[in-house]
């Protein structure tokens, strides 16, 4: 049984101590969130103890992994305090808003061995990732444009919004490494970015996008083309479309059950789609987890790494540039 350290028992936090207690090799050990109410009703779950700071935490003898899903800004600090505990770490995205940090956090922990999962959860989505091997395959031949949608049901509240470090850092930061996925080692090379605020009054407060689209380019020439939206009236819309020569390939929406309805005033009419990502991407979230847990036990690399982390992030800056100038941004990496 591996024991875990769970930091932040938020929207994301619960459900990963359910995952957590759910996994029959694994036991919620510890929680630790700075409002200790979440931290208690998190850890009502599965009877874990509540701590009263992250040191109790992550430095216990009694703790084998840790799963960091606090607030963006406070994700560094933990990734340090447990590689330096030598445990395995499993941290939500985006590792932090400040590439600067990221550069310096990993830099300081190049010679420390513990593995560092990052939570680009879409990989593991079934759908997605047979997307992703059909590219692989060469089922569609050469591939050529990549188009991914993905919507969420309704905005954040303000509060999120503050900490959240942007809709491209935040949100978008989920596309541009499923692109990257797709991709394998093609890198992407160019964005050009558009952002706006259309509807929401607290994304405007927060001076924050509700509207994106942007145009990627890797270097052997794919073209990505990525549409993000705060609200779709009609559910949690994720789909991704793979193009190439020989062929295309589509992860759908999917709705809650395959029913259809034919009736005299619609036909091929189906129930809603899943409402957000918690039940969107349920089974990715499982399956994440999952691998995790292959890595504490074989201490192997990480399906998703802190470098994956790293490049989505320096996307999403090179994204920001391309808004704010108004031109096409070449990416860096160095
Ligand atoms: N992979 C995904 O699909 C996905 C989905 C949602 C959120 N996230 C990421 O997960 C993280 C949390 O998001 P959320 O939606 O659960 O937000 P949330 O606001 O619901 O939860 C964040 C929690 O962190 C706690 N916290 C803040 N500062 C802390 C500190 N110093 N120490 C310990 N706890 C602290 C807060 O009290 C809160 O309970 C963010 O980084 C977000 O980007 C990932």
């Amino acid at each position: 049984m591996f024991n875990f350290a769970l930091i932040g028992a938020g929207r994301i936090g619960k459900m990963h101590a359910e995952i957590i207690h759910a996994h029959p090799e694994t036991n919620l050990k510890f929680v630790y969130d700075v409002n200790s109410e979440f931290a208690n009703e998190v850890a009502n779950i599965s009877n874990a103890k509540v701590v009263k700071t992250p040191e109790d935490a992550i430095n216990s003898q009694e703790t084998n992994a840790v799963l960091i899903a606090s607030a963006t800004p406070t994700h560094i600090q933990f990734i340090k305090m447990s590689a330096k505990a030598g445990k395995p770490v499993f941290c939500e995205k985006p590792i932090d808003l400040d590439i600067n940090k990221v550069n310096e956090c990993k830099k300081e922990l190049k010679d420390i061995k513990s593995p560092i999962q990052i939570g680009f959860n879409r990989r593991f989505d079934l759908s997605h990732s047979k997307a992703q091997q059909a590219r692989l395959n060469k089922e569609i031949g050469d591939l050529e444009m990549i188009i991914i949608t993905s919507r969420d049901p309704s905005a954040p509240g303000l509060d999120y919004l503050n900490v959240a470090g942007g809709f491209f850092r935040d949100t978008t930061i989920h596309d541009f490494d499923l692109s990257r996925f797709i991709l394998g080692d093609d890198p992407i090379v160019q964005v050009s970015a558009f952002g706006e605020n259309l509807f929401d009054e607290n994304v405007k407060i927060a001076k924050d996008f509700d509207t994106a689209m942007f145009i990627l380019k890797s270097k052997s020439g794919v073209l990505i083309h990525i549409n993000n939206s705060r609200r779709a009236v009609y559910g949690y819309d994720q789909r991704v479309e793979v193009f190439g020569s020989k062929g295309m390939v589509i992860s759908n929406n999917q709705t809650i059950n395959s029913l259809e309805r034919y009736t005299t005033s619609s036909t091929s009419s189906k129930d809603l789609i899943h409402f957000f990502f918690i039940e969107r991407y349920q089974q990715a979230y499982r399956d994440q987890f999952n691998s995790f847990v292959e890595i504490i036990k074989t201490n192997k690399k990480p399906k998703v790494t802190f470098d994956d982390g790293q490049k989505a992030l320096i996307i999403a800056n090179a994204a920001y540039e391309s808004y704010q100038n108004k031109k096409i941004v070449d990416i860096n990496y160095d």
